[in-house]
């Protein structure tokens, strides 16, 4: 059996939909049981902070897909580690035999937030002794819909990459490639983007026909970036850590793009153009 974790997410919900549509046999992990019939397939109920209740969850799955939430501000260790761990303990535990993470594109030792936090688990499972296979996605398109991208009280589009391209990925395609990486047992790490790098400039003008209202890009130096989330009730330490990463994002290291999904699925990567529309649809 296949279990889905972080099923309600932007990831999740595509990765439901299309296991559903392919009738793949899974089911989704929910914490409250009311996700789970809006979610309309097999569920369990479970929570990454109630280990007991992955231990249930976890019975007779052989195969798991694991997501969970990103960076937040905390004191200490990003919640996401000891999140994530005690699912791959509790998969262990299981007898599960392969499990397809999503991380983020640089993973790396004392990398902030999220990308020194990914890197921790990613360590943790491929030293689990159960088959993995990582997938490091670039930004995800759904950043602009979650309000994870950041917007000024205006609507404006706000940030500190300068003039720098990033290749967005939309969460269809990420979800796609789960697919394709959770019925195979190839073991790797892809980093999955979008098939073309655009800068905010360019991502404002297309907001501004998608919301058929003027978008502008707002760009800050990192230092007025980190105040301005400050003074929208971020700690000040997380807006610090948020606006360095944006720092190193100006300095292209997110414009790349790679041939993942082409490989693994069989068909282009979505563009930002498609998803937006897909939005309307
Ligand atoms: N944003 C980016 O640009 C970006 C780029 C690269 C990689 N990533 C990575 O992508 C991942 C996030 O994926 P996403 O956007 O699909 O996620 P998401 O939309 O934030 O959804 C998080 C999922 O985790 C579930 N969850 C939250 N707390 C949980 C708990 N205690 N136990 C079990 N499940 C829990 C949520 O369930 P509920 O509905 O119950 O809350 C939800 O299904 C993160 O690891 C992030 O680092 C993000």
């Amino acid at each position: 059996m296949l279990l889905v974790t972080g099923a309600t997410g932007s990831i999740g919900r595509h990765l439901v939909r299309r296991l559903s549509a392919d009738g793949v046999p899974f089911r989704a992990l929910v914490r409250r049981p009311w996700q789970g019939h809006e979610l309309g397939c097999p569920f369990v109920v479970g929570d990454f902070d109630e280990p007991r209740s992955l231990e249930r969850a976890f019975e007779g799955v052989g195969t798991l897909f694991l997501n969970g939430p990103g960076a937040v501000p905390a004191e200490g260790e990003q919640p996401m580690i000891r999140r994530q761990l005690a699912a791959i303990e509790a998969a262990r535990r299981a007898g599960v035999t392969r499990i397809v993470k999503v991380s983020v594109w640089r993973a790396r030792e004392g990398g902030k937030l999220a990308e020194g936090a990914h890197w921790i688990i990613e360590e943790a499972l491929k030293k689990s002794g159960i088959g993995w296979a990582i997938l490091q996605p670039s930004g995800l398109m759904q950043n602009f819909l979650t309000g994870t991208g950041s917007f000024t009280e205006d609507g404006d589009l706000l940030g500190a990459y300068g003039s720098a391209r990033v290749s967005y990925v939309d969460c269809y395609d990420i979800a796609a490639c789960a697919a394709v990486s959770l019925a195979g047992d190839a073991v790797g790490s892809y980093v999955v983007t979008g098939p073309e790098a655009l800068d905010h400039n360019e991502i404002a003008a297309k907001l501004s026909v998608a919301l058929g209202r003027p978008v502008r890009y707002v760009d800050l130096p990192p230092d007025a970036f980190a105040a301005k989330l400050t003074a929208q009730g971020l700690p000040s330490g997380f807006a610090e850590d948020v606006a360095a990463l944006y720092a190193e994002v100006a300095q292209g290291v997110l414009a790349g793009t790679t041939t993942t999904v082409e490989e693994l699925t069989g068909r282009k990567a979505r563009t930002f153009d498609r998803f937006l529309a897909d939005q309307r649809s």
